[in-house]
């Protein structure tokens, strides 16, 4: 696939078929990933791929974890404010996800239950989780595991495959480090979902939204 087609449409996939990925072809994405750059070539990420009988006992840990209302246990804390036009960015998308599932804002069981899919990490048959060393400046190495992320979307996008990077996926640490077999001296970043989407699900194709250029770029000089 060309570089521009694969950067334009690549986009958050939340509802995949059950189809297991073969390990080659997810072998093959990781060998493309490993090539994302790192500061001074530190590659501090490590990366644990869950399927089978240990994602499926996770799945339903995290599902019901979040279905009692427990309090997130990030080994990253996630923001609880944001500035307004953000905050408006993520309403947006919030907005545009529910929506596609024919849903109506004072639905509230119906939004119940995307949670839950949500937590169950939309059924996808494979959960990458991208962890560092606790002795590591996490603030660099975060950066580092965004770009391994992003080339890892990118390479599956390439090959049929859809993701969704979900901070969703990393609420529970303890959960992960259980089901993950992820030691104790290893911080979890963050998780994606990786399966074969399923093209024709409105949640898959709604319109996405991006701020133009002249919202985020100055130019000097
Ligand atoms: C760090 C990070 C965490 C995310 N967490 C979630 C999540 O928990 N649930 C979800 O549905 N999408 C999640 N997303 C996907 C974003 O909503 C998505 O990337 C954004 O809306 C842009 O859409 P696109 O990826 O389709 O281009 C996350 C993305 C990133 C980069």
């Amino acid at each position: 696939m060309e570089l521009q087609a694969a950067v334009r449409g690549r986009r958050s996939i939340r509802q995949f078929r059950p189809d297991a990925i073969p390990r080659n072809v997810l072998e093959e994405l990781l060998e493309t990933a490993r090539w994302a750059p790192s500061w001074g070539n530190t590659q501090p990420w490590e990366i644990t791929m869950i399927t089978g009988e240990p994602l499926e006992a996770f799945r339903k840990a995290n599902v019901a974890a979040m279905g009692n209302g427990e309090p997130l246990r990030n080994d990253i804390p996630m923001p609880e404010t944001w500035p307004e036009q953000m905050k408006a960015r993520y309403m947006e998308v919030g907005k545009a996800v529910v929506t596609s599932l024919g849903l109506k804002r004072e639905d509230k069981e119906g939004r119940k239950r995307h949670q839950v899919n949500m937590a169950a990490l939309f059924g996808a048959p494979c959960l990458i989780v991208a962890t560092v060393p606790t002795d590591v400046l996490v603030e660099y190495a975060m950066l580092d595991v965004g770009l391994l992320l992003q080339t890892i979307a990118l390479a599956a996008h390439d090959r049929g495959l859809g993701t969704c990077i979900m901070a969703s996926s990393v609420h529970y640490a303890d959960l992960l480090r259980r089901h993950g077999s992820i030691p104790g001296d290893r911080r979890v970043i963050m998780g994606a979902v990786i399966g074969y989407p399923e093209s024709e699900a409105p949640i898959n194709r709604f319109e996405r939204q991006r701020a133009d250029m002249d919202i985020f770029v100055k130019w000097v000089g």
